[in-house]
């Protein structure tokens, strides 16, 4: 069993593991609420450190080695509890030597349990093993679904609980450990993890990795491919395959500053580099957060820096995210909303107030549509969620990012920016690398902003947002001066002045997403005509633009749109943007269009994004 991993030898696996043990640096952090998406016992058995020995096997698509975990078996159980997902465990060392183990059978959306008889003393845990057709967190791309179309590419996407289909694991956020990692690859190609980074490719194919911040495990990552490395400043830079790295560099150029603009605001970035990775275009979703290196969708590099917010985004989780981290997924807008508020914050002080009220009533039209497509006496409306039975992912709507934001802006309006800025830094501060519950945020809220005045806890209404369904009476909205000349452009179109004459010239892709946004459904044919050829939507380079284009396209049967989405979806992987066009076609009477492009290009997109278009064209959405 052990020769079938290639390159690792049983020696070389448990000296790693004596070294994991030693080394390991004191995280003893347990989980501090129940999770229900966890079937570990990481409140019984501390995992300290993690050892990963791993080779990637392109042929086979398959992850395949050892992961040794350091383990203090503080409350003396009789079994060490792990999370796997369509894994196979080939075999157990616990102390190096060869151990037992059992595999509990499949729970719905949890995987399965696997059980490992341990000692009062025991320091290793060893576990062989080989990642599944079915590994959730993985997608593993042709050349010709890459950019380049020369080398395969891999990347992992961990959250929520993803991390146990390709290392067995204590899979919950509330879990922190530190991690190494030996990894092999393809000779040419390189290797990259959430952890200190190489910064181009050697000629083994074999890369080490160093984490030694505590981190969850949905914040294990891996990306390999043909990819190359440009600097943005001294601690900052951008990796992309070889053939988009030049329009991520130029792109990215803002981002150092952007750092140093987060610091400003909230204390310290403490994790070393900023780094992100522009991935192939079948990527699931527009950003990860995967500590040192954010993982990005290519449907940002629109070409004129304008969909950078992005990036503020998943930079900002490194504080409200990656170092105060949600203790459940039903506490996920601790990490989300928190983070949407940092966002504009970050692209406030970077662009002006102006720019970043847009951006807080494009996120309320979200907040109002998440509430209408939910129902707005949806339990899945709170900001507080109850998924406990469910797959984590039935919590990822606008709820938790748009309510969580919109309540922290209300908290601002309430106590004023000055007051507000030093309790986040605090709050920052004071739970650096720990993990927080809803409850304790909203104590730690009352003990250090609230104070016991009861002015401030009526004006807040905490239970309405936390604990109640729908968009609150008290719920703040910006009036964007700049969205009033939108407004009034779309107007005149709409009462039949050409588009041409329009004063659109200043416009930022806010301006256009608010233009098109607010237009009746369906527009006739010579409208859409005449909008396509002022302003040229159908061959936009902008994603975002270009998607919701194309969600207005189906409905108004606008045919010479269709060409161009047909290839959008040939190419874009994510989501986000995936979902509206499927779902504009099967409510529009376009059921056979959606099959026929969805059986071209299904094999383009990841696993996750399949299941969904899976559902929409079943129906089920
Ligand atoms: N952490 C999320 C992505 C995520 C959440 C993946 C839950 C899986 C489960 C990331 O920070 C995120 O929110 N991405 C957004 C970016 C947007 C809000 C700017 C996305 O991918 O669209
Ligand atoms: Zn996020």
């Amino acid at each position: 069993m052990v020769m079938a991993l290639g390159a690792l030898s049983l020696s070389a696996c448990n000296e790693h593991a004596k070294t994991a043990a030693d080394n390991a640096p004191a995280s003893d952090t347990v989980a501090t609420a129940k999770d229900e998406h966890t079937q570990s016992n990481a409140d019984e058995v501390t995992l300290k450190h993690l050892n990963l020995d791993i080779a990637v096997d392109f042929d086979r698509k398959q992850i395949a080695g050892c992961a040794t975990w350091a383990i203090n078996n503080h409350k003396k159980v009789s079994t060490l509890k792990l999370d796997t997902y369509d894994l196979t465990i080939d075999s157990v060392y616990v102390d190096g030597r060869n151990s037992s183990f059992l595999m509990k059978g499949t729970v719905l959306h949890l995987g399965e349990e696997l059980d490992i008889p341990i000692e009062p003393a025991t320091g290793t845990v060893s576990i062989y093993y080989k990642t599944g057709k079915n590994a959730r967190a993985l997608q593993w791309l042709d050349p010709a679904q890459t950019n380049g179309k020369k080398f395969p590419f891999l990347y992992t996407q961990s959250e929520s609980i993803y991390a146990r289909s390709w290392i067995p694991c204590a899979d919950g956020p509330g879990i922190r450990y530190t991690y190494d990692a030996r990894v092999k690859v393809p000779k040419g190609l390189l290797a990259l993890m959430s952890a200190d980074n190489p910064q181009q490719a050697n000629d083994s194919g074999i890369y080490h990795f160093k984490m030694d911040i505590p981190i969850p495990a949905y914040l294990m990552a891996l990306a390999v491919g043909d990819i190359k490395f440009r600097p943005i400043d001294a601690r900052t830079g951008v990796y992309a395959e070889s053939s988009m790295i030049d329009k991520a560099r130029y792109e990215f150029e803002d981002v150092g500053k952007m750092v140093t603009t987060a610091e400003q605001l909230y204390g310290p970035y403490r994790w070393g580099r900023y780094d992100a990775i522009v991935l192939p275009p079948g990527f699931p979703i527009g950003g990860m957060e995967n500590p040192k290196l954010t993982f990005c969708t290519p449907t940002i590099i629109a070409g004129d820096r304008s969909l950078m917010n992005l990036i503020a985004h998943e930079l900002a989780h490194n504080w409200s995210g990656n170092l105060v981290t949600n203790a459940t997924w039903n506490d996920f807008w601790l990490n989300e909303g928190f983070t949407v508020y940092f966002e504009r914050r970050i692209t406030e002080a970077m662009t002006d107030k102006s720019y970043a009220d847009m951006l807080w009533e494009l996120g309320y039209q979200d907040f109002e549509k998440a509430v209408e497509d939910l129902g707005k006496d949806s339990k899945d409306t709170w900001l507080k969620l109850d998924l406990k039975g469910r797959d984590p992912d039935d919590g990822l709507t606008d709820i938790p990012y748009e309510k969580g934001a919109a309540f922290l802006k209300l908290i601002e309006n309430t106590v004023g920016r000055p007051r507000m800025d030093s309790f986040l830094k605090q709050y920052f501060d004071e739970h650096a690398f720990k993990t927080i519950t809803t409850e304790q945020f909203l104590a730690y809220l009352n003990e250090h902003l609230i104070k016991g005045d009861s002015g401030i806890a009526r004006k807040l209404d905490i239970n309405a947002w936390v604990y109640g369904p729908g968009i609150p009476a008290n719920c703040p909205r910006v009036q964007p001066e700049r969205f009033k000349k939108v407004d009034e452009a779309r107007t005149a179109f709409l009462n039949g002045t050409s588009p041409e004459t329009l004063q659109t010239k200043e416009w930022s892709t806010n301006e256009w997403l608010h233009f098109l946004r607010k237009m009746p459904s369906p527009l006739s044919q010579a409208q859409m005509q005449a909008l396509d050829k002022a302003f040229h939507f159908t061959n936009s380079g902008n994603s975002e633009i270009a998607d919701l284009w194309y969600t207005m396209a189906i409905p108004a049967d606008y045919k010479p749109a269709f060409p161009a989405m047909d290839k959008f979806l040939s190419r874009v992987g994510r989501r986000k943007f995936l979902e509206p066009l499927y779902e504009g076609m099967m409510k529009n009477s376009k059921q056979d269009m959606a099959k026929a492009i969805y059986a071209k290009y299904k094999q383009n997109y990841h696993p996750l994004a399949q299941e969904d278009v899976d559902a929409i064209l079943a129906g089920k959405n």
